[in-house]
């Protein structure tokens, strides 16, 4: 087998040295790109450490009444530059990023057309990023692109991570399969949410993990996306080639484009061990600097939330049970309340009182605005105004008796799809959490979008996205989107994007539950582009005495506690309601001890699917916190403590699964153990089926 790949390569490396080839390699020289022209059209190619990664691979765009970028082109000038540059993020799993590539731009010309395009390529030490450009010139104004054919030829039948192509959601469980088992396993796929649109059974989101038979990690994916629409990925199963597949709009075109303009970034990052992928920056780099010049008020957070009991079905967020409200026709003070809404002031305070108590910043507050009688799935254009609150919810009182406390309430803007509705009410709506004293919003985007025939991952959306960060920065608003576009690294220029959901996060485990293998994946895979709001530190995992038909939380509690090291974000919530953490209120001292800012990470262990351990130094301490997430094959996981300072000494607690744990059978036991540790020590642990461990490494003071 490996033969015939040699050979194969042999033959392709020949026919090319017969056209003008152009190479650009990495700063380390292990990363090589080649770029040429066969018959007017562009192919590149990457390999690394001299084993091929992307066999030849065409470039190209169809355009909407025109023979678009496909072919016909001639080779244009070429540049080529270095860059090496160390910038500080304002938050991130380290205090400093080195940015370093060598560059191309190469410009293709259509003669017969008289135009050109360029097609600027980096190459990383750990991938290729290349984005096309389209200058601003006579005979290219406006146009409409129909699709874009970037391709990614594949060497063999890699091992897969994905889930299936969708315009609308990624809330879908992970699929580990062989490329040519995809479009199999696809159609076998029963799966149902409102905000469905599959498009191909050879469709699959970005991004996209592959292992090779040789030990090749290889991650797809795009980096900077603003004014276009988000990329899938179609495979042809003939031949193993991916090629983009924009997502549309109603009419079927994929982007409106006026020039000077740029595409996203398409990425293929490549490394020959798992730890190194999640130590990858490219897709950040990829991104411009900070837009931003006073970050001053933006900082990481870690709250709680009136929101779990809503998921789980204990409570409501809507105040009535009518079936129909009108905001500014319903009085609420005249209705009858169901008895169920929880954002109400007593119940606010209680979660107050709680997350003060251990030290938390926010507290989101969710079905607080009247509305939510009607939200879900109702195609309408006008469902909530952001403005009003039902009447047992006073935003001035519990903002103040917050503040008291050191703490802020967390604002949420549930739009239902209809993003015309929030626009029109975004400048009001952020005005009222500056009044307030809100400084961060979590916004979401369930249903339809409206205007109808747009798609969640559409140009216009995108747009919109972008639109409701870089407005909520005029009001010094932090925001976590729900539902919205995947993060493709935009946080560099707009670190007031905190968070984003943008897969299938612990909500689910109480929708029917999620695979225990979902978290050793996302960190490879949706993290990548930027941090999720995962909501951990689930405690109680057996949902049953909220809703009957509420399924179990497929997890360890041991497990829920690494997520807070293993899903890096610096909005950090602990997911799960104050009466489940008084239960098991050693284990939650974790979570108070664990901090949200970060001056280094380590990678301790990572194989896809398997097992993460990860290893993150405090940003204001000398203090170490290592978690272990495991998929649901029992292991014991053995790693050195090699990253602490040497002389220092540090008292460890253990968080992990006791010996009979078990995500199904025996979730929440634990054991805590307490050792003195210093850079020599190494750690032997367990991690159950569905489990894991979370522990602190906490200085000793020199006495
Ligand atoms: C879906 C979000 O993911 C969830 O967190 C939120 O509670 C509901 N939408 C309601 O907005
Ligand atoms: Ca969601």
């Amino acid at each position: 087998m490996m033969r015939k790949i040699f050979v194969t390569f042999l033959a392709i490396f020949t026919i090319m040295s017969c056209y003008s080839n152009e190479t650009l390699t990495s700063p380390d020289g292990e990363v090589k790109l080649q770029v040429y022209l066969k018959q007017g059209v562009p192919y590149y190619q990457v390999s690394f450490k001299d084993s091929p990664v992307i066999k030849p691979s065409k470039l190209g765009l169809k355009l909407k009444d025109d023979s678009g970028f496909m072919d016909g082109f001639t080779l244009g000038q070429v540049t080529r530059s270095t860059f090496d540059h160390t910038w500080e993020p304002v938050w991130g799993e380290e205090s400093e990023i080195r940015n370093h590539y060598n560059e191309m731009a190469v410009t293709l010309n259509q003669e017969s057309k008289d135009r050109h395009i360029v097609v600027r390529f980096r190459v990383f030490d750990d991938g290729v990023g290349f984005r096309y450009e389209f200058p601003n010139q006579k005979n290219l104004n406006y146009f409409v692109v129909t699709d874009e054919c970037t391709e990614f030829a594949m060497t063999g039948d890699h091992t897969a991570f994905w889930i299936p192509g969708d315009y609308d959601t990624q809330e879908y469980d992970y699929i580990e399969s062989k490329l040519s088992e995809i479009g199999k396993e696809s159609k076998l796929l029963h799966y149902d949410n409102a905000s469905m649109t599959r498009f191909s059974d050879t469709g699959v989101q970005t991004a996209l993990l592959m292992k090779t038979d040789a030990g090749l990690y290889i991650t797809l994916h795009e980096a900077a996306l603003l004014d276009y629409s988000c990329m899938n990925l179609n495979l042809n199963e003939e031949n193993l080639t991916f090629t983009s597949w924009l997502t549309p709009d109603v009419l079927g075109n994929k982007c409106y484009l006026q020039t000077d303009c740029v595409s996203p970034w398409r990425t293929i990052l490549v490394t020959d061990n798992g730890a190194d992928l999640l130590e990858s920056r490219m897709t950040l780099n990829l991104n411009e600097p900070c837009a931003i010049e006073d970050t001053s008020w933006i900082k990481p957070v870690k709250y709680m939330g009136v929101w779990w009991e809503m998921i789980t079905g204990k409570s409501s967020w809507a105040y009535t049970d009518l079936p129909n409200v009108k905001i500014g026709e319903t009085d609420f003070t005249k209705t009858k309340n169901n008895g169920r809404h929880a954002a109400n002031n007593e119940n606010v305070k209680r979660y107050i009182d709680f997350a003060s108590k251990y030290g938390f910043d926010q507290l989101l507050v969710e079905g607080w605005n009247v509305g939510w009688e009607d939200w879900f799935g109702h195609s309408k254009d006008y469902v909530f105004d952001f403005l009003t609150p039902y009447p047992d919810f006073d935003p001035q009182e519990l903002q103040k008796y917050a503040k008291d406390k050191d703490m802020k309430l967390m604002m949420h803007h549930e739009t239902s799809g209809s993003a015309r509705n929030y626009e029109r009410h975004m400048d009001k709506a952020y005005q009222f959490m500056v009044d307030n004293g809100y400084n961060s919003v979590k916004s979401g985007y369930v249903g339809n979008i409206i205007p109808r025939g747009e798609y969640h991952y559409g140009q216009w959306m995108v747009n919109h996205y972008q639109y409701a960060i870089e407005k909520a920065a005029e009001y010094h608003i932090m925001v976590n989107a729900h539902e919205a576009v995947r993060p493709t690294g935009i946080c560099r220029t707009y670190p007031n994007l905190i968070g984003n959901e943008a897969a299938r996060g612990t909500e689910y485990q109480a929708f029917g539950g999620s695979k225990p293998h979902h978290v050793t994946i996302l960190p490879f895979t949706r993290l990548n582009g930027g941090p999720m709001d995962y909501t951990p530190g689930i405690f109680n995992m057996d949902l049953s005495s909220f809703a009957p038909n509420s399924s179990k939380v497929n997890s360890t509690l041991a497990n829920q506690l690494a997520l807070f090291i293993t899903m890096y974000s610096p909005l950090q919530m602990a997911a799960d309601m104050p009466e489940h953490y008084e239960k098991y209120i050693d284990a939650f001292q974790f979570i108070v001890d664990v901090p949200v800012e970060w001056a280094e990470s380590k990678y301790l262990l990572a194989e896809p699917g398997d097992y993460i351990v990860i290893a993150r130094k405090d940003k204001n301490s000398n203090n170490w916190f290592v978690g272990g997430v495991n998929d649901e094959n029992p292991r014991t996981v053995d790693f050195d403590l090699d990253f602490l300072e040497d002389g220092k000494k540090y008292t460890a607690t253990i968080y992990a699964d006791s010996k009979d744990a078990h995500y199904a059978e025996n979730p929440e036991s634990y054991v805590i153990t307490t050792k003195k540790v210093t850079s020599k020590s190494d750690l032997k642990i367990m991690m159950a089926s569905g489990g894991g461990f979370a522990i602190s490494i906490i200085e000793t003071p020199a006495k």
